[in-house]
């Protein structure tokens, strides 16, 4: 048993601080593989060296750090609970280096046959990770200051009037976010607040106050619409701008691949799954990939300071 923890040791040290990965040819069995709990992602032996390497590349320090390993009585299985620091010094999968010196933790299962390690579980969290690679979800925006920390100066900080202000000098769009709910049926907001975020891979994003009557079951869906409003849909705006038992009675709509219902009339419409639901306190900023997509030859309203203005009529400048 003594054996199997210190070789474990000797090999995790070689590979993930000084990238020597091919010391883990010794111990792992051919048929070895890697599945990630949370994201159900497998790796082969060659793609966990490869991984290992790409993650030393943008940690160069990396120090891990073994925090306790336990092997089972009969030396079937065995428990590695790390924690690792390193310095952000390089690009990782996109996300540009912030020099941050970053902390991660997580524990594998592995399971051995014959001495060696042909299957390993790991829960790592990623979303930690990420955080500290300078990629937070927005929920530290709206974390309390822990003691001893420094505030922001709030003087010229908009207040909600001005934050009001600002934003009337904005022109947008205006969308119908749609969905289903738990009985199957269509429901929907009015929403400006779209944003095409990209073209590969195609997402878009669209942000939903939580106290909607729509929102918990565009929250529970694994797909939305968004029907950019035509010209000719002043009086489909006012449904979805207000509350309603049913929006889409006195409407002509079908449903897209996915189910979420597409509004007939609309300038475009698309039909996109839900990605990522961010917290953002009285918010959810949802990012859907795009999956179906219809554009028709009308044109769109435009929306102005709480004013809805014909899209035909602009002048070009
Ligand atoms: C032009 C316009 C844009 C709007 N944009 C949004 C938006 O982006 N997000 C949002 O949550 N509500 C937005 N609203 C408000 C909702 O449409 C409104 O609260 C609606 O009544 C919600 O309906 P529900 O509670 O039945 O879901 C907007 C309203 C208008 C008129």
């Amino acid at each position: 048993m003594q054996q199997i923890k210190e070789s474990i040791t000797a090999i995790w040290e070689s590979a993930w601080d000084r990238g020597e990965v091919e010391a883990f040819d010794g111990i792992l069995h051919p048929e070895y593989r890697r599945i990630s709990t949370q994201s159900k992602h497998v790796v082969d032996a060659e793609a966990l060296k490869q991984d290992i390497l790409d993650v030393r590349a943008a940690f160069p320090d990396l120090v891990t750090t073994i925090d306790s390993l336990v092997v089972d009585a009969d030396g079937k299985s065995a428990a590695i609970f790390w924690h690792t620091n390193g310095t952000f010094a390089n690009d990782l999968q996109g996300v540009p280096a912030t020099g941050n010196k970053v902390e991660t933790r997580g524990s594998n299962l592995l399971t051995l046959q014959d001495g060696l390690v042909i299957s390993e579980q790991v829960t790592w969290d990623q979303t930690e990770l990420l955080a500290d690679v300078g990629v937070p979800s927005l929920r530290s925006a709206f974390e309390a200051p822990s003691d001893g920390v420094v505030v922001d100066d709030l003087s010229g900080i908009p207040g909600r009037e001005e934050l009001k202000g600002f934003n009337r000098q904005f022109v947008t769009g205006v969308t119908v976010v749609t969905t289903v709910d738990d009985q199957g049926k269509p429901r929907g907001l009015a929403a400006n607040s779209y944003v095409s975020v990209s073209l590969e891979p195609p997402l878009v994003l669209v942000c939903v106050q939580k106290t909607t009557s729509t929102y918990s079951s565009l929250f529970k869906s694994t797909h939305l619409g968004i029907n950019i409003m035509s010209n000719e849909q002043r009086d489909t705006v006012g449904i979805f701008a207000s509350k309603g038992d049913d929006k889409f009675a006195t409407l002509d709509w079908h449903t897209g691949p996915n189910g979420s219902p597409l509004i007939d009339g609309s300038a475009a419409s698309i039909e996109a799954e839900i990605k990522e639901r961010f917290q953002a306190k009285t918010h959810t900023v949802f990012i859907a990939k795009v999956k179906h997509s219809e554009v028709a030859q009308l044109e769109p309203m435009v929306y102005k300071a709480g004013r809805f203005f014909d899209g035909a009529k602009l002048n070009e400048l």
